[in-house]
């Protein structure tokens, strides 16, 4: 009876030990690789000065989506808070107390901007640098003036953590280390500003992270939690709307098909801000591409 007692608590030890160990492996391993650095040429970019600069710099901060996730002040605030997954903070963009403002180099904004790297050389994640390696030289200016100009917020945020479920997301690559996911040498074409297919293209860059690479609801990154990112070619339901759908569409949330789109999945808010030009190059360019 003794004996039995005593292997059945061999047996328990044992099994406890084994999983103590895998879980500090697990941990060891997915830490590495979530931590595990990146080292990509930056090329800084000229910041202007000026009113009109300003007023072009805070038009970006909105269409291209850093309001939505660092807060209409650029503070930063807190995108996932839940102990399986982990604790994920959109950063301090000014240059109060735990702002990054008070320390980056042109550079470090670039290199984190762009490529989704650190100055430490961790990669950035959720931050979709994926789509705003495309942002021109002009727009990228115009908006670290704007970024800058912004009176400093005191906002300190704990470093960001990572639950069982996030890890094992992240080693999946199912919510992707931006850093793997930028083309750091893709050629950046920069059009002038109107309504053309061009132009339209260069905009859609920040549709692209979601609503895929060619644009037909495939292979993007949109929250596995929300509805799928529709196609967005002419063989979607946007073949049958007219450019006034598209622009009432993206200003209001509601499609032509009565359905209502919702906000926290798909940044209507911050697209709808978009001008009539820029929203009319969009829909010219969304038309343009091949059913898909
Ligand atoms: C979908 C949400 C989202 C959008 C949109 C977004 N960011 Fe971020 N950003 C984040 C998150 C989250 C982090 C921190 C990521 C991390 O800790 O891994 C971050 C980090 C950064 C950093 C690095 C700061 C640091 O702590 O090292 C900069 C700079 C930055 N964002 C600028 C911008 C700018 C400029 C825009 C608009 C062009 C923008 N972001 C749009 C979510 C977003
Ligand atoms: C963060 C991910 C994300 C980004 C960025 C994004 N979308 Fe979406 N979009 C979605 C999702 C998800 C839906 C579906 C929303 C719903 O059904 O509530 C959607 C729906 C739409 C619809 C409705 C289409 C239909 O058939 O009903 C249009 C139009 C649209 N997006 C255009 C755009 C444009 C243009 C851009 C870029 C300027 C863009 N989206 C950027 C995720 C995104």
């Amino acid at each position: 009876m003794k004996t039995a007692l005593k292997i059945i608590g061999i047996v328990f030890g044992v099994i406890v030990l084994l999983v103590v160990v895998a879980a500090i492996v697990f941990y060891f391993i997915t830490g590495n690789f979530i931590t595990r650095t990146f080292d990509v040429a930056v090329e800084p970019v000229d910041i202007p000065a000026g009113d009109e600069v300003l007023a072009h710099g805070q038009h970006l901060a909105t269409i291209w989506g850093c309001t939505d996730c660092h807060g209409e002040n650029l503070a930063g605030q807190p995108l996932i808070e839940d102990p399986a997954m982990g604790y994920l903070y959109a950063s301090n963009l000014t240059s109060g107390k735990g702002g990054v403002g008070s320390t980056f180099t042109p550079t470090d904004w670039v290199r984190a901007i762009r490529h989704g790297v650190r100055p430490n050389g961790q990669s950035l994640i959720v931050m979709p640098s994926l789509d705003f390696y495309y942002m021109s030289d002009r727009d990228l200016g115009a908006l670290l003036a704007y970024i800058k100009s912004v009176p400093p917020v005191d906002h300190e945020m704990p470093a960001r953590s990572f639950g069982p479920i996030g890890r094992m997301l992240l080693y999946t690559e199912a919510i992707p280390l931006q850093a793997v996911k930028v083309n750091h040498t893709a050629p950046r074409p920069e059009p002038d500003p109107g309504v053309t297919v061009e132009y339209g293209s260069y905009l859609a860059s920040t549709c692209r992270g979601c609503h895929g690479p060619k644009l037909n609801g495939l292979g993007g990154d949109a929250d596995p939690n929300g509805p799928p990112p529709p196609n967005l070619t002419p063989s979607g339901e946007l073949g049958e709307w007219s450019e006034q759908d598209f622009i009432n569409t993206l200003r209001t949330g509601k499609t032509p098909e009565g359905d209502e789109l919702d906000p926290l999945y798909m940044p209507w808010k911050a697209v709808g801000q978009m001008t009539d030009d820029e929203l009319k190059a969009v829909f010219m360019y969304l038309q343009s591409l091949p059913p898909s």
